[in-house]
């Protein structure tokens, strides 16, 4: 396999150790777990998405594994502002505040609490669970393009994640640069659900979910090649990456960095494993590899 010279990395107008980002939702709640995960080989992490309003998240049973994956429905659960408070065990380190609003406004102003706190923003236009926020809004290329506008006007690096749940995810991707995005993220989770057969009922207590884990993997570099195409700006790949292979496919498509989210479910340790397969002292230049399968 081919392995990639060691070096740090900046994507999207944010420094990172390596290109191994932990993606937003998983062991994001806590400045101990974020610290505990850089600490693991990671080279940026995401917070959990954070909102205007303190909120519970969905009725359980929030999620439920499949054959090759797990679709969750945490209905955005966060403690609003007062999660600041958990920056601090992460205060200079490549973190990247991951916020979610129901308009423009919104998202500024949740997004205006992390300023001078962490080294970016991502927001999250893309969750496909919650009325009135993430891909409720962030199908329509015209209010990404607004929320990514409002939030750039903070002066902070601006990536913005985006849902594969459309016909077609570059009309989203070239609105969020023409918003002045330094960074598009793809993708979130793709809409799903499953039925208890016992029950009659569906499995969640939300109904519909995000399916992750390697089955959505194919889907991701799929849309990551679609927006290399499409765009000039950085696309930090995300969605059901497990191993130093699938990183180095998702760059081949065109990624700058790439989020990994569900495998450390099974591997707390998974940025270590990755990142030593991945990385050697006289490895390619990574540069020769992103975006290296486009014709
Ligand atoms: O419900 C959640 O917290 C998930 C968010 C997302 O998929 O973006």
């Amino acid at each position: 396999m081919i392995r990639l010279k060691t070096g740090s990395v900046t994507a999207g107008g944010v420094q990172m150790d390596n290109h191994l980002v932990l993606a937003a939702g998983i062991l994001g709640t806590t400045g101990a777990s974020l610290a505990r995960v850089l600490s693991t080989g990671a080279g940026a992490v995401v917070t959990k998405s954070i909102g205007p309003y303190p909120h519970e998240g969905h009725p359980g049973p929030c999620f439920c594994e499949i054959k090759g994956g797990l679709i969750n429905a945490m209905g955005l659960p966060n403690p609003s502002k007062d999660f600041l408070t958990e920056l601090g065990p992460v205060n200079g380190r490549p973190v990247i505040a991951s916020v979610f609003g129901g308009s423009p406004s919104e998202f500024r102003e949740v997004a205006s609490w992390f300023k001078g706190m962490v080294s970016g923003i991502e927001l999250n236009l893309s969750c496909p669970h919650a009325e009135g926020y993430g891909a409720a809004i962030g199908v329509d290329p015209e209010m990404v393009e607004s929320c990514t506008k409002a939030v750039k006007s903070l002066g902070m690096p601006v990536w913005v994640k985006l849902t594969p749940n459309v016909t077609d995810i570059t009309r989203c991707g070239v609105a969020a640069e023409r918003g002045g995005a330094d960074g598009i993220v793809a993708i979130n989770t793709v809409k799903a659900m499953r039925i208890s057969t016992d029950l009659r009922r569906p499995v969640l207590g939300n109904r519909f979910g995000g399916l992750s884990g390697p089955a959505v993997f194919p889907i991701a570099v799929r849309c990551v090649y679609e927006l290399y195409d499409a765009c000039s700006i950085p696309v930090i790949g995300c969605g059901g990456v497990s191993s130093a292979h699938d990183v180095v496919e998702m760059m081949m498509a065109g990624a700058s960095a790439v989020q990994i989210g569900s495998a450390v479910i099974h591997d707390r340790d998974i940025f270590r494993s990755i990142y030593d397969t991945l990385y050697a002292a006289d490895g390619v230049p990574p540069d020769e590899i992103v975006g290296c399968a486009h014709g």
